[in-house]
């Protein structure tokens, strides 16, 4: 069926409506959704003391996408940049259309979407304002264990950190994000992961990894003293940071051919905890702590000194960090039957004396290195939130 040229006027004024006006008056239902018990409307708040998608929550899906600002960029663009993304992140979380949103009853399903944004080292530099950058924001040492493929999942000068529980409507703000700002910044990489569904298991389940393992049980619980302390930035080297934090993002390929060739045992001895509730070995339940000293008749330790949680454990209270790590399953290369791995994202107030020592740990020796290769790696600075009146980066750059 042609178009009618009464279709092509209407569609020709509701575009320029869009990009003209904005659709901020008018309200957009998605009649899917009214009156019908779903989860599509939940929001999470955006304005505050910090980002969110860090303390959230972990939504089902996550979006991570790297950019590089272009060459002739400045403090001033730059500011404008973060400005455009506060705004359009603050009307999409709410589940509002962004300004000269062509889409935007895809808008209307918020889903309980989060935008954050990371600061890499390159925009300290086009923004000028390296005094400002903290220590520990430049790539991580080399390890013997990676095989990093910079072009494709490298340092980057920005990062985008987009989840909800709805596939679309990440692909939605994605889409709108990116393309409101593209005359400042060209796509890197963009890396799609996934958890569990929301409701496919009670809220505050612990998700599982690809090799089927129970995933994030060790970790500060969100609103704690122990999180603020090791998370939030207090703000006593960069005043800028106070309520921020810093992300590792590292992309990690699981060898699930030769995983699935270890007998059950062998798995569990691998990580130190059992498959079916995520217990230590030398517990019950998945919350049990590990007894790294207990050993069985013959005096063999429980959990082998060799094993991930043995090696990934803290020696001290300030090797700890928040991990909100996410699946991926990408289509594979020619001849291969998977190409799956982890999104592995980690959240501490300083990446140097926080993260690096549990890396360095496990880089020399983990048992689980046999089934996993680091392909990517990037740092980013996480800039608190902000109120209604700001925009994210604001104390840097003012
Ligand atoms: C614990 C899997 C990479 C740090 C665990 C656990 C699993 C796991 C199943 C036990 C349950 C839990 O507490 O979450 C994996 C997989 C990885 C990976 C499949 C790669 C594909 C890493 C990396 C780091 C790390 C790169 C940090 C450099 C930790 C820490 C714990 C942990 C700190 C808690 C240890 C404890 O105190 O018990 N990981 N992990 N993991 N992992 Fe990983």
């Amino acid at each position: 069926r042609g178009l009618s040229r009464r279709h092509l006027f209407g569609a020709g004024a509701a575009a320029l409506g869009a990009a003209g006006l904005g659709w901020g008056a008018q309200e957009i239902v998605d009649h899917s959704t009214t009156g019908t018990d779903t989860d599509g409307g939940l929001t999470e708040p955006f304005h505050g003391p910090h980002q969110g998608g860090i303390a959230t929550p972990p939504q089902a899906h996550a979006q991570f996408v790297g950019l590089d600002l272009r060459e002739n960029a400045d403090r001033a663009m730059v500011a404008g940049l973060l400005t455009v993304w506060t705004q359009d992140a603050a009307r999409l979380t709410a589940g509002t259309p962004a300004l000269a949103d062509t889409e935007p009853e895809l808008a209307a399903t918020p889903a309980r979407l989060t935008v954050t944004v990371g600061l890499g080292p390159g925009m300290f530099s086009a923004a000028d304002v390296t005094d400002r950058q903290p220590s520990w924001l430049r790539p991580l040492p080399s390890f013997p264990i990676d095989r990093l493929d910079e072009n494709s999942w490298g340092q980057t000068d920005l990062l985008l950190q987009v989840c909800a529980d709805d596939p679309v409507t990440v692909a939605h703000a994605v889409r709108v994000l990116i393309k409101n700002v593209r005359s400042l910044v060209t796509v890197r990489w963009s890396q799609r992961g996934f958890r569990n569904a929301r409701r496919s298991h009670p809220d505050g389940t612990t998700m599982r990894n690809l090799m089927g393992q129970v995933d994030g049980t060790v970790n500060p619980a969100p609103a704690t003293e122990e999180f603020n302390r090791l998370v939030w930035d207090d703000g006593s080297r960069h005043r800028w940071l106070t309520g921020g934090t810093s992300l590792v993002l590292r992309r990690i390929r699981m060898e699930l051919d030769t995983w699935e060739e270890i007998d059950r045992p062998g798995r569990e001895l691998t990580v130190g905890r059992t498959l079916d509730t995520g217990a230590p070995l030398t517990g019950t339940a998945e919350h049990d702590d590990p007894d790294f000293t207990a050993t069985d008749t013959l005096g063999i330790p429980v959990i082998p000194p060799g094993s991930h949680i043995a090696r990934a454990h803290h020696t001290h209270d300030g090797e700890r960090f928040h991990r909100r790590a996410y699946n991926y399953d990408d289509p594979p290369q020619p001849g291969q039957v998977s190409n799956s791995g982890l999104i592995f994202a980690s959240y501490q107030r300083d990446i140097d004396t926080q993260f690096l020592p549990v890396q360095q740990r496990l880089a020399e020796f983990d048992a689980l290195n046999q089934w996993t290769t680091p392909i990517g790696s990037a740092v980013y600075a996480l800039p608190p939130g902000t109120g209604p009146d700001g925009y994210l980066g604001d104390t840097l750059l003012e």
